[in-house]
């Protein structure tokens, strides 16, 4: 079973009273707690509450249950064990408090009694007052075995219709693989349009699969997918990260497994700011021939998609359907960590920390940091990330490299530079500084109608100060945090 619905049926089996879902598939939740109702009770029935039913159960509606107060009641009086769905409770819920204290006492006397109040929603609220009784779970997407199925059946009705279908095993397969990370719904209405006048279906239509779900994927908003690609050339110095990617290189193919290897699952860099760090999250995905997709933590918590959970849930999922792929994660203690009080916040670093250890999808995760002291402990342990590293101002010999890529980069003949002099009198300077300071002599030169010169460079060098010398503290903070808990990305410790 998928590691989220076990978590459920655990909820559920330890009686558990208030489980809230987060789903935007009714219809497959509730089929799902209709199966556990039998292993439970032995009698697969759900009783439902929504707004303008009331609560519905065995075809019986009960009097005046339009008002959540009373249906929560009715569930609390019936003598009989049994599962009752409420959905939609979140407006009830945020216009009364009588609602929240009647779930609390509902907790209370239902503990233990395998009588389950289940909250469904795709956009869930959630009082604070119900924090310590309430288990949230996010509900997976459909698994292969369930889309396979799916897809079985669209096939027998297209025949039905009269098309001619041309698909071996293989090709079948493809198809299912390619509508992972949609919902039932939406697969259904993927191979709807695919298929839409073709009275041949054959294996190119997939095409029309991968096209659905890019769309979807852009309509999620928070996973941008990056097509700009920078190689190894574009990064200079940190040596020991760039031998640690070489060596992975080959990480996600079957021969490594084959090998004994397991697959790595990601790497946190943290470091002085403008020195490289998001730069080596885009180099890793291009090096490894990975599609690159970078999780925007601002719009998960915007609400602008839903609720933050279940935003973040799906893009994980998301990703674990679009693998073999990395997972950019930037800044990642603004979005993911323990904001002291914020239940959404911890909620969120639950999710990740347990999708991080558990997940089987081939996502390597490039996360970066720059306030380490914001960075929850479990975040940090072994077994999260494969490696920890600290990325410092860059050294001397560092540098050179980065003078010799950013001034060739803009078009510069370096062999009219003394770049070791530039990198002698650089120190302390970031590498985003130093590359700031080329553009801006370059403007100078350029208003001149004139290349750009050495002196151009030592004239911005010599009348401004890097952010290192106003944030010293800050940076030695940093280092020896750093000291025991991160590997140096560089090599050469010359400063
Ligand atoms: N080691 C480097 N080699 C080449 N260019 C660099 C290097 N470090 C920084 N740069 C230049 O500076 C730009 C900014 O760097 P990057 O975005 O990777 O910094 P960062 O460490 O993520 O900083 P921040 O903490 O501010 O996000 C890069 O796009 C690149 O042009
Ligand atoms: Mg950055």
């Amino acid at each position: 079973m998928n590691p989220s619905m076990e978590a459920i049926r655990q909820s559920i089996l330890v009686g558990q009273p208030l489980i809230q879902i987060l789903s935007y598939e009714e219809k497959r939740v509730e089929g799902f707690l209709l199966r556990m109702a039998e292993q439970v009770h032995k009698a697969p029935a759900l009783a439902h509450w929504d707004i303008n039913h009331g609560l519905v159960k065995e075809n019986h509606s009960v009097p005046e249950s339009r008002d959540p107060v009373i249906a929560i009641d009715a569930v609390i009086n019936d003598p009989e064990p049994g599962f009752t769905v409420f959905r939609d409770l979140g407006p009830e819920m945020r216009r009364s408090g009588r609602v929240v204290r009647k779930l609390r006492d509902a907790y209370k006397i239902l503990k233990g009694k395998r009588k389950i109040i289940f909250l469904l929603s795709s956009d869930e609220y959630f009082p604070q007052d119900l924090k310590k009784e309430i288990d949230i779970f996010p509900f997976p997407l459909p698994g292969i075995d369930e889309l396979g199925a799916l897809f079985e059946r669209f096939l027998e009705s297209m025949r039905r219709s009269g098309r001619q279908i041309q698909l071996n095993e293989a090709e079948r397969r493809d198809f299912v693989i390619a509508a992972q990370g949609l919902t039932l719904d939406e697969a259904y209405k993927a191979y709807m349009k695919a298929f839409h006048n073709q009275p041949l279906i054959t294996a190119g239509l997939v095409k029309g699969i991968h096209e659905e779900k890019k769309q979807l994927i852009m309509k999620e908003n928070v996973l941008e997918y990056f097509t700009q690609r920078f190689t190894l050339d574009d990064l200079g110095g940190l040596d020991n990260l760039k031998d640690w990617l070489q060596k992975r290189r080959r990480a996600f193919t079957d021969a490594a497994r084959e090998f004994g290897l397991e697959k790595p699952r990601g790497f946190l860099c943290m470091g002085v700011s403008g020195c490289g760090k998001s730069l080596s999250a885009k180099v890793t995905a291009s090096l490894w021939k990975l599609p690159l997709f970078r999780l925007d933590m601002n719009l998960v918590y915007s609400g602008m998609a839903g609720s933050p959970e279940l935003v973040f849930s799906r893009a994980l999922q998301t990703m674990d359907s679009v693998a073999p792929a990395v997972l950019w994660i930037d800044e990642i203690e603004s979005g993911i960590s323990d904001k002291q009080g914020d239940s959404s916040s911890s909620r969120i670093l639950g999710y990740f920390l347990t999708w991080m250890q558990e997940h089987t999808s081939e996502i390597f995760v490039a996360a970066t940091a720059n306030r380490i002291d914001l960075l929850p402990a479990e975040l940090l342990r072994r077994g999260r990330f494969d490696q920890i590293f600290f990325i410092d101002l860059p050294t001397r010999r560092e540098r050179e490299e980065i003078f010799s890529i950013h001034l060739k980069a803009k078009g510069n003949d370096v062999s009219h530079f003394n770049v070791p002099q530039l990198a002698q009198i650089t120190k302390g300077w970031s590498g985003s500084e130093i590359e700031q300071v080329i553009i801006s002599a370059m403007y100078e030169a350029f208003n001149e109608n004139r290349p750009l010169s050495e002196d151009d460079l030592l004239v911005i060098f010599g009348n401004s100060v890097p952010l290192a010398t106003t944030m010293e503290e800050q940076i030695k903070k940093i280092r020896s945090w750093a000291h025991n808990r991160a590997v140096r990305a560089s090599k050469d410790v010359e400063y």
